[in-house]
């Protein structure tokens, strides 16, 4: 049995605890929904302020030198770099997840041409999917999309396959892939492996140029705090820029975007995964959501969200049994990013009262319950109290209540 007493004894211990005055957490919530989007650090309003009033206000368009707007793709870029094993010079901060996914999967199928297969997970997060069917009807209906079984991307990859997406840490299930065999049976079939790293980066060990990973994108509102619609990131590997040619060849990915000229020359480094201006103001936020998970050790991070997952599990089945709630996802903590997904047939509702007392999650269909555990801000006597109430909200069914179940545009 796992007490409060327990799970007090074990923040007291944790090494990353002083990291939790670091965000914004108002009084009274139980924050486990990192993995959507990030708490505001403190530190992030200042810093706002300062770009919005000095480098924006006085600065004004001089800022984009002065103080430096125009690198801070680049600079941000490797930033997170550090937080996914990518060097230097192989990731720039920009657009949307959606977005960087459509520019990865057109350049990675000119990369690789005679090849005209993309292979994804047929549960794969749709966004994925709606990009590989929107760039497949753009080229003609020319792209087969060979959509598999969760886990059976590895098996699907053959010689006619010219990129494999796959999100590294499933966003329902929280099922981590191994990262460093999926790069390797890409090569051996001359395909490439394009990473969905939404649900990894900033919380779990990533090493994308040592195990070999080719592309890969993400998000920057979720684990690394970057704010609401912060922009995401995409890492190109060194060995394949020269030949990355995308198709969204906006001037801000030229060779030169101040000479203007009028074909498009694309830059010989990153910056070529570019498109348009950057948002400066979100990148300002989401440097300083970065830099609080630079500040943090990657390890302890890691055995924290471990500990964590291993205690929520516990908990629920100790105190939450026959109460037709299912777990969905490994068992193993080990081998599960940083969430739990539990399931129940009246899952929105149980979630919605929650929410109404403070126990912050989601909900993703049919009836899945994601709960996320950042280990930077989250301790283990909020589990604790998260299920105490999940217990009590089933126990006197407290989630039938018609606003409960009235579902809303987000869940
Ligand atoms: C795996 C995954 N990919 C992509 C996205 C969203 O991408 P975008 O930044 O374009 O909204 C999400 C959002 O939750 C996600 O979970």
């Amino acid at each position: 049995m796992t007490g409060r007493e327990d799970c007090a004894r074990l923040d007291a211990a944790d090494p990353l605890a002083d990291r939790r005055g670091r965000f914004e957490l108002p009084e009274g919530v139980i924050y486990l929904d990192g993995n959507s989007l990030g708490p505001l650090p403190k530190a992030a309003p200042g810093r706002v302020e300062q770009v919005v009033r000095e480098e924006w206000g006085r600065g004004l368009i001089r800022s984009w030198n002065a103080a430096g707007w125009i690198d801070l793709p680049r600079r941000v870029g490797d930033k997170i770099g550090r937080l996914v094993g990518a060097a230097p010079g192989q990731m720039v901060v920009a657009d949307s997840t959606s977005v960087n996914l459509f520019k990865a999967l057109a350049a990675a199928l000119g990369m690789r041409p005679g090849r005209r297969v993309v292979v994804a997970e047929r549960e794969a997060f749709p966004t994925d999917l709606y990009m590989a069917q929107g760039l497949s009807e753009l080229l003609g209906g020319t792209v087969e999309l060979r959509l598999v079984d969760s886990g059976a991307v590895g098996e699907a990859i053959d010689g006619d396959v010219a990129v494999a997406m796959l999100t590294h840490v499933d966003y329902r299930t929280g099922a981590i892939h191994d990262m460093e065999a999926l790069n390797r049976r890409a090569r051996d079939a001359g395909a490439l492996m394009l990473w969905d790293l939404a649900h990894s980066a900033g919380v779990l060990p990533v090493e994308l140029d040592r195990t070999g990973a080719d592309l890969a994108v993400g998000c920057g509102y979720k684990y690394l705090n970057g704010g609401p619609g912060a922009p995401a990131f995409i890492y190109v590997a060194e060995r394949h820029q020269a030949s990355f040619r995308q198709p969204l060849a906006g001037w801000m990915g030229h060779a030169a975007p101040f000479a203007f000229e009028q074909r498009y020359e694309p830059a010989p480094d990153i910056r070529r995964a570019l498109c348009g201006t950057p948002p400066v103001l979100s990148l300002a936020a989401l440097e300083v959501g970065v830099d609080e998970l630079l500040a943090a050790d990657m390890g302890l991070m890691r055995a924290k969200a471990v500990s964590l997952t291993g205690t929520f599990r516990r908990l629920v089945a100790a105190e939450c049994a026959g109460f037709g709630l299912s777990f969905f996802g490994p068992e193993d903590p080990q081998a599960c990013g940083n969430q739990v997904s539990v399931r129940h047939p009246e899952g929105y509702a149980v979630m919605q009262a929650l929410i109404h007392r403070g126990m912050i999650g989601d909900f993703r269909r049919p009836d899945v319950m994601r709960f996320g555990f950042a280990p930077l801000y989250v301790r283990h006597v909020d589990l604790w109290d998260a299920v105490a109430h999940l217990r009590d909200i089933l126990e006197t069914r407290a989630w039938d209540r018609p606003e409960f179940l009235r579902r809303a545009a987000v869940t």
